[in-house]
């Protein structure tokens, strides 16, 4: 049961690392969440790092153990994760979606991260540590483009009872993974998937061009349309990047 073995510290350099460290020295419970009211240090993808007013956010990780996930579906993780974490948000009002590959967005702010290391022996996934970042009651980002929970229904959330709401999210998404409901899995993120279908503007490798994603393959590489020439590529994470959204 996820959340099941909760723990909450009020300040930790990384809750990521604190699985990790963690992990170096004993076994840990599958669904375990260490929640921190703030983090000193916290990772972002790639190298990034994760700014989060301290006791405003969800600043948590919930270790998952999943022994016969393959390397190469990894991406139906990713989805799951990202669902779950739509599931919830969803329960705060519509125009929430998720911007490929797992960020969430609510009308293109980035409102929710997610970070996850998977821990794997030879082909196979067989743990990871799901980091999430939510903003909650934060009001103001500075430069970000990003938004909170709290901005949008202007309410204010106590932090460890959504904590344990979303731990059920988490879970519901998570039976689906380990029962192997990819098709479920992948459907239900394209319906969520911010843009698809929609023609907006984007930048790669060549520039700037117009262009429609179209699907997101099981490898999690993202198709688009390129509307001058009809072409469609598909793109890793990081080799596109999204621009204005055309009205
Ligand atoms: C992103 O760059 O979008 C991912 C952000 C992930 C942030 C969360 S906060 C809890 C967990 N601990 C970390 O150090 N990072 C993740």
């Amino acid at each position: 049961m996820i959340g099941r073995k909760f723990t909450y510290l009020e300040q930790l350099n990384s809750t990521n690392n604190y699985f990790a460290n963690k992990l170096l020295e004993q076994k840990i419970e599958h669904g375990s969440v260490i929640m921190a009211g703030e983090q000193t240090l916290g990772k972002g993808q790639r190298g990034a790092k994760w700014d989060a007013e301290p006791f405003k956010n969800l600043t948590l990780s919930v270790y998952l153990e999943h022994a016969n996930l393959s390397v190469s579906n990894h991406f139906y993780l990713t989805q799951s994760v990202a669902l779950a974490v739509n599931d919830f948000l969803s329960d705060f009002g519509r125009d929430f979606k998720i911007k490929w590959p797992n960020d969430l967005v609510f009308q293109n702010k980035k409102i929710a991260g997610i970070l996850i290391e998977g821990q794997i022996e030879k082909d196979k996934m067989k743990s990871s540590i799901v980091g999430l970042g939510i903003n909650v009651n934060q009001e103001i980002f500075g430069d970000y483009n990003a938004i909170s929970i709290s901005s949008v229904t202007r309410s204010k959330y106590d932090l460890r009872e959504l904590a344990f709401k979303l731990c059920e999210k988490i879970e519901i998404r998570f039976q689906d993974l380990i029962s192997r409901n990819y098709t479920k899995i992948s459907e239900d993120y394209k319906t969520n998937l911010w843009l698809l279908g929609e023609i907006s503007q984007f930048s790669d490798a060549e520039g700037e061009f117009e262009g429609k994603i179209t699907d997101v393959d099981e490898f999690g590489r993202l198709e688009v349309l390129k509307v001058k020439d009809n072409q469609v590529k598909y793109y890793q994470n990081k080799e596109i990047t999204f621009l204005e959204r055309r009205i």
